[in-house]
């Protein structure tokens, strides 16, 4: 890394600065055979997006879509910073997913659905069907009364009825609120009621790890919860995992719930006219957690959102419609939003919906279903690339597929697990893509273009074409690249992908993202409105962005603060640890220390040899600062239902303090094995308060 002596000195000087240290990887470069074959070609693409050509360069993502009417003004900044896209375009999601891929493509699978259970058949949806199911369900909702502006709560699994009813309100402009079928009833009934929507759609029952759910329980309590913040919800619709039967053992509502399959007889070959929208329309809210309690709806608007999910799918995960994609996300979460329906689709992608857990009943699962499928992009983040790794490392050599490329999302990747990701699941021959972005930003900000750019493990790239980032200090100065040193990761300009605003909270939306950088509040030039993403970053003398994780998820130990993910990156590269997680807890002297948590591979028995060498590769690879006070060996890391681990429960182990509610973890039982192990038998929890780094810690996630 360049230029230590500068590092040193600024650090010294600016409190506010996070040390880093990481090991610069080499660099990967894609094959000769992707490469002939990639959407996007252009070397100079970054360059045609430069600040010089925006917002004028974004026109070639609105000329991917079909539009009823043109727009007149690419980017309107009058109301900074929430900004318009396409402005004075009528446009609509639904036709240039479905309709206009009929001609063309009717006879393909949109959709190839797999169950959990494997003795179940795939379910094939081709377009044309895709098109008739779409456009019944919008003949009910209409037929119920709704119309554009609404907003519709959806609590589904990951079954094709949710991209058939999020894409039937996209037809009406009924704006969808798909809350992540694995969140609480109270979840999705807080939800409800900040969307003020008044319908909630449902399904009876899933299969998730060989049991099927009872799913419409949750809808009660939704209701409930809604009711109880003074939301009233007319009617829950509910679809059957298994047409014609209930599958759940909740009774139905009399004249509240209603089987979509009963109402939908009525509506049999009906045909709805697409509603012809303004492109500054809203399409979908998507909620997540801030650093409140209260999770926030970000609001994506139609034009600007679907130029810049079509545009990425097509140029970063390299869609053909001749592909066979599998995108391993929930939809109920962005990056199902973005990648699974909204943006394969307009692209006319045949794309891969998975019920289940990527683990049932084993690790080959993943590998078993691209097989079969013939599926050749591969996308996922990377917990799943551990989980799998840890399960069965050997797994993918069994299996006879070929990826060309492959994506990681949502987290830091390490070093280690990418490799494994490179070698192992793609066999050498994939490229890998790290894209990094967030909820807020629609599609990818930081990321390669995969036949351009060389691939460097940990690093997710440059900024996308057209997305410029600056790491800025807490004083808003700008850090150089290469100088080892990070900050907080802004994006200097808007972008068509970007929120519109956070659902009935303009204040908070400006606070949240522009507050600490803006100058001038009553600017309406875009110049003057970095977003603030929330993440550390650091950008080495390459122009690759290394992201470090949320910023709440630093740590200050002595004055320095550490990445997190640096230091589980430094335990992983222990062979025989699978998992690492880190946590700050109060130290007299330095302030914060870290403790460390790590889960073994299978096979691997625990020995203080194993936290001697843990201990020791911290001290190699980050320093002695990052020496972690004690490292447990746990049994599994407590972890939410979609996979992420639990920090926040691990710093309350730590720290000696109470670990709150864990019911709604995948695995709450491991939390009593941890404390114990950490704690001891009894409960030796104070009341104290925890100092508010600490409390905070993890929790954004
Ligand atoms: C993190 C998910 C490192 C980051 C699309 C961000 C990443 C948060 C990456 C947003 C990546 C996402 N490398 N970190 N490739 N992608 N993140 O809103 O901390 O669920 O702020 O959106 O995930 O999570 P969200």
């Amino acid at each position: 890394m360049a230029d230590t002596m500068q590092t040193k000195e600024q650090t010294e000087v600016s409190e506010a600065q996070i040390a880093v240290h990481w090991k610069e990887e080499d660099y990967y470069q894609p094959s000769e055979k992707f490469k002939a074959q990639a959407n996007m070609r252009d070397a100079h693409i970054l360059e045609k997006f430069g600040l010089d050509n925006f917002p004028d360069c974004f026109k070639e993502y609105a000329n991917m879509l079909t539009w009823f009417e043109p727009y007149r003004t690419v980017l309107d900044t009058s109301d900074a910073p929430f900004w318009k896209w396409f402005v004075g375009g009528k446009i609509n999601a639904c036709y240039n997913c479905v309709d206009r891929q009929l001609a063309k493509y009717g006879n393909k699978a949109a959709f190839l659905f797999v169950p959990e259970p494997e003795a179940e058949p795939d379910v094939v949806i081709k377009y044309q069907e895709l098109y008739d199911r779409v456009n019944e369900l919008a003949a009910l909702l209409r037929g119920l009364g709704l119309k554009a502006g609404d907003r519709v709560t959806f609590h589904m699994p990951m079954v094709p009825e949710l991209p058939i009813t999020m894409l039937a309100c996209a037809r009406l402009g009924i704006i969808h609120s798909q809350v992540f079928g694995g969140f609480s009833g109270q979840a999705c009934g807080s939800r409800i009621q900040d969307s003020g929507s008044r319908v909630l759609i449902t399904m009876d029952s899933y299969w998730r790890s060989g049991t099927l759910i009872d799913h419409k329980a949750n809808a009660d309590i939704a209701v409930r919860t809604a009711k109880d913040l003074g939301q009233d919800v007319d009617k829950v619709l509910v679809w059957q995992r298994y047409p014609g039967k209930y599958s759940a053992k909740t009774p139905m509502v009399p004249d509240r719930d209603f089987f979509m399959n009963d109402l939908l007889k009525e509506y049999k070959g009906q045909k709805v006219e697409p509603v012809a929208l303004p492109s500054e329309g809203p399409l979908f809210l998507m909620y997540s957690s801030g650093t409140t309690g209260k999770p926030k709806g970000a609001q994506h608007g139609i034009a600007g959102y679907l130029s810049y999910v079509t545009a990425t799918a097509k140029w970063i995960l390299d869609i053909h419609p001749e592909d066979i994609y599998w995108c391993m996300a929930d939809i109920g979460w962005i990056t199902g939003h973005s990648y699974i329906v909204y943006g394969p689709l307009a692209n006319a992608a045949t794309s891969v919906l998975y019920e289940g857990v990527p683990t049932f009943p084993d690790a080959g699962r993943p590998w078993r279903i691209a097989e079969r499928l013939g599926v050749n992009i591969f996308h996922t983040a990377p917990t799943a690339i551990r989980m799998l790794r840890k399960l069965g490392p050997q797994e993918p050599r069994k299996y006879k597929y070929h990826f060309k490329s492959m994506t990681t999302v949502g987290e830091p990747i390490e070093p280690e697990a990418w490799r494994w990701y490179y070698d192992e699941v793609g066999k050498r021959e994939a490229v890998i893509t790290d894209t990094w972005w967030l909820t807020e930003t629609g599609g990818f900000l930081g990321t390669t273009v995969p036949a351009i750019h060389a691939m460097k493990p940990g690093s997710c790239g440059p900024g996308a074409p057209g997305i410029h980032p600056v790491i800025y200090d807490e004083t808003g100065t700008e850090v150089p690249k290469g100088s080892g040193r990070a900050g907080n990761i802004c994006i200097r300009n808007p972008w068509p992908g970007i929120m519109q605003t956070i659902w009935g909270d303009r204040d908070r939306y400006v606070k949240t993202y522009f507050a600490k950088y803006n100058q001038n509040p009553r600017s309406k030039d875009w110049r003057d409105w970095p977003f603030l993403c929330g993440d550390g970053a650091v950008q080495a003398a390459d122009g690759y962005y290394r992201i470090l994780g949320r910023i709440d998820d630093v740590i200050n130990v002595a004055g320095h603060r550490l990445g997190t993910k640096e230091i589980e990156s430094a335990c992983l590269t222990v062979p025989e640890v699978a998992e690492a997680a880190v946590v700050p807890v109060q130290d007299e002297v330095k302030g914060r220390v870290p403790e460390v948590y790590i889960a073994v591979k299978p096979g691997v028995q625990a020995s203080q040899d194993i936290v001697d060498r843990v201990i020791r590769a911290n001290e190699e690879v980050i320093g002695k600062i990052a020496r972690p006070k004690h490292v447990y060996i746990v049994p599994d890391m407590p972890k939410t239902r979609s996979g992420k681990i639990m920090r926040r429960v691990l710093a309350a182990i730590s720290n000696r303090r109470d670990v709150g509610d864990v019911t709604t973890l995948a695995n709450p039982d491991v939390v009593e094995q941890i404390r114990t192990l950490v704690q001891g038998k009894d409960v030796v929890a104070t009341r104290e308060e925890l100092p508010e780094d600490i409390a905070k810690f993890g929790q954004v996630e």
